[in-house]
């Protein structure tokens, strides 16, 4: 098998990184080589990257930001592993940057897109799962924990978020598959073992 990219993208509180810790297990069981990652902290710099947007700065900088950590995260660890035949599991990528500081940051989803293909090199996702709720939903899971810029901002500026993403899934159906977060964690969890399971036996 070739190595593979799959991505996991939603909005705060929508269960993926859960879900992408549940799948990470199943595959291994099956024999899998997993590796998992997140952004924009999958490097050291990334890490420090995500310390800077404790600033309030315009969106068209934490996309520049996003887009070095994420250049920093392809080079050091996701190629190498693609090499290596490895199935990699992100949580969060390309998509978040066109997702949050485009469709609801106002920053031209075609000037991230183009960007985007710059920072990975093309390495862009075979496979992205968007976990997709209404915000409020995603709100309620996260409770009381503090939070960050993001996740600070109002419900509307996630409303957008959330119509990005539905945006991205329109235009390319077949990588990203829908996947109604709303429901009761198993249920989504069986869904993305069918889905992943039946993209990486063709892969
Ligand atoms: P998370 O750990 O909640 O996924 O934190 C990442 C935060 O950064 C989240 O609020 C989404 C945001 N983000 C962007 O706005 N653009 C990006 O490109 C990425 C990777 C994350």
């Amino acid at each position: 098998m070739r190595g593979v990219l799959i991505t996991f993208e939603g909005v705060e509180g929508s269960g993926k990184s859960t879900q992408m810790l549940g799948l990470a297990r199943w595959l291994r069981d099956q024999g899998y080589p997993v590796e998992q990652t997140r952004e924009p902290d999958g490097t050291p710099f990334g890490a420090a990257v995500r310390r800077l947007f404790e600033r309030d700065v315009t969106p068209l900088t934490q996309a520049l930001l996003f887009l070095a950590a994420r250049h920093q995260h392809v080079v050091e660890r996701i190629r190498p592993w693609l090499r290596a035949r490895r199935v990699v599991l992100s949580d969060r990528y390309t998509d978040a940057t066109v997702a949050y500081q485009g469709y609801a940051g106002g920053v031209d989803p075609e000037i991230i897109r183009e960007l985007n293909v710059r920072a990975t090199g093309g390495v862009l996702p075979d496979l992205t799962l968007l976990f997709d709720c209404d915000p409020s939903v995603g709100f309620r899971r996260r409770g009381g924990r503090r939070r960050d810029h993001f996740e600070r901002q109002a419900l509307g500026f996630h409303r957008k978020v959330r119509r990005g993403y539905r945006e991205i899934q329109r235009a390319e159906p077949k990588r990203v598959r829908l996947i109604d977060a709303a429901r009761p964690a198993d249920e989504v969890a069986a869904e993305v073992q069918a889905i992943v399971g039946e993209f990486l036996r063709g892969a």
